[in-house]
């Protein structure tokens, strides 16, 4: 994958795109019914659903951060219903997942190489929410249910299983349709308007209603100067806009970062290469080209996360400003073998994006960003946390 494009691309390319995503969006869940989405709601709260119970959605997406979370985790993954297990990434906040474009590729110019975009999960395995709920209810990691039977059963007890017959009929003998049946429960919840508030300080400065302050005006300045952090190349931001949609801070790209190890988990896992492990026949991703690519998260809501990256590496916004800083020319504080990139399997190190800003300098140079500006992008990226009580609760 070339890694120029990031500095080529372009909002006219991004627009259309933006668009076509919001209709796809709306055919998958056509009107989706105040019912429907209040059973999603209730089944995404409901702790009975894992085995043994105690854990649901909600444990690793909290409301309280932004719809990520730990579960309780002190190792930057988040906790499963069993003790001792963990998943094997950081869970994304799930707010603006209504905005999220089904997983394809794109030629972009005159540029030979398919540029990878959209889809659910860090490496965009999922094309739809419906599809993807069965994952965590019976990943062993997550929420360890054996088989679609075993959720059915747990279902079948909840004290909303006859709201759920009386909205989905009796499907709760069948599980692939109670599975079904879940999906469309979550992804109407999901996908509703009060899922996208845009009710942060940020979102009110779009509007006119809001002032920032001079360090997160300048926190923003740096975030888009494609000299200094860059940021907004991946992170779209369009304040000028007027309108809070038009700034996701994601582009739904795809990039080799060589985010450093997570010094925490100390058992051996299999390296994770994320954009080449995605099975899919359509599309297929397979090529080594796309290994240790992940999606480019959205930046709302950061604030409220416990650890970043897709393997929870960082525990601290502002160490993760500063990596970028400084990821070029200091490599020795993010590698600890000294190796640069020793995060990444040998083979695929020379993939990792070192051509746009704020990357590409090299060892001794001075960073990308000073520590007066790396404190405030983090002042600009506090802006972006929703305010409390937008979204709909227990
Ligand atoms: C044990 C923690 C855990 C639980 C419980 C959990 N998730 Fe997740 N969730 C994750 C992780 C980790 C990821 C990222 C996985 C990946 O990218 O491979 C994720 C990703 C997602 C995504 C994709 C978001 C995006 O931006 O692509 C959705 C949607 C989601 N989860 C919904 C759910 C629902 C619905 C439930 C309950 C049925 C649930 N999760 C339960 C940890 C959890
Ligand atoms: C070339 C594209 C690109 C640029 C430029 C870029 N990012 Fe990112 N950003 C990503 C990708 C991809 C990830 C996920 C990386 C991973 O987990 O492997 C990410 C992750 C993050 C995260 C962690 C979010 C989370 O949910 O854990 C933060 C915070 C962040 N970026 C902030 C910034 C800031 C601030 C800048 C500018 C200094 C910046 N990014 C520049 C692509 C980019």
């Amino acid at each position: 994958m070339t890694t120029s494009r990031r500095a080529r691309f372009s909002r006219a390319l991004w627009g259309p795109v933006l668009g076509a995503s919001i209709l796809a969006g709306g055919r998958l869940c056509a009107a989706p019914s105040g019912a429907v989405a209040e059973l999603g709601r209730k089944i995404f709260f409901d702790p009975g659903l894992s085995q043994p119970a105690g854990t649901s959605c909600a444990s690793c997406h909290d409301p309280r951060h932004g719809f990520s979370g730990l579960n309780g985790s002190l190792v930057g993954l988040p906790r499963g219903s069993r003790p001792g297990h963990f998943a094997r990434r950081t869970s994304p906040s799930l707010l603006y997942l209504r905005y999220v474009p089904q997983f394809r590729f794109f030629q972009e110019g005159d540029d030979p190489a398919l540029q990878p975009f959209g889809g659910f999960f860090w490496d965009g395995r999922s094309d739809s929410i419906r599809a993807l709920v069965r994952q965590p209810l019976t990943n062993p990691d997550e929420m360890n249910n054996r088989d679609e039977a075993e959720v059915a059963v747990h279902l079948a007890r909840a004290p909303y299983a006859a709201d759920f017959a009386g909205v989905f009929g009796p499907v709760l003998d069948d599980p692939a349709a109670t599975m079904e049946a879940i999906g469309r429960a979550i992804e109407a919840y999901l996908t509703a308007a009060d899922m996208a508030p845009f009710s942060s300080r940020f979102d009110d400065f779009v509007r006119g209603h809001a002032t920032l302050t001079v360090e997160e005006r300048e926190g923003l300045r740096l975030f888009k100067d494609p000299a200094k952090g860059n940021c907004a190349s991946c992170h779209t931001v369009n304040e000028g806009a007027g309108d809070p949609a038009a700034s996701l801070f994601t582009d739904f790209g795809y990039d080799a970062v060589a985010v450093p190890r997570n010094e925490l988990i100390h058992a051996a896992t299999r390296p994770d290469l994320g954009l080449c492990e995605r099975a899919a026949t359509e599309t297929p991703s397979g090529e080594a080209t796309y290994c240790i690519n992940f999606r480019t998260p959205s930046l709302r809501n950061v604030a409220l996360r416990g650890a970043f990256m897709h393997n929870g590496a960082f525990s601290s916004l502002r160490e993760v400003v500063a990596f970028y800083a400084s990821r070029d020319t200091d490599p020795r504080r993010w590698y600890r073998s000294g190796v640069r990139f020793d995060s990444v399997p040998r083979k695929f190190r020379g993939q990792v994006n070192v051509t746009a800003a704020p990357y590409g300098r090299r060892p001794g140079d001075p960073p990308a960003l000073t520590d007066v500006e790396i404190d405030a992008i983090v002042a600009f990226l506090q802006t972006l946390t929703d305010a409390p009580g937008s979204t709909v609760e227990p």
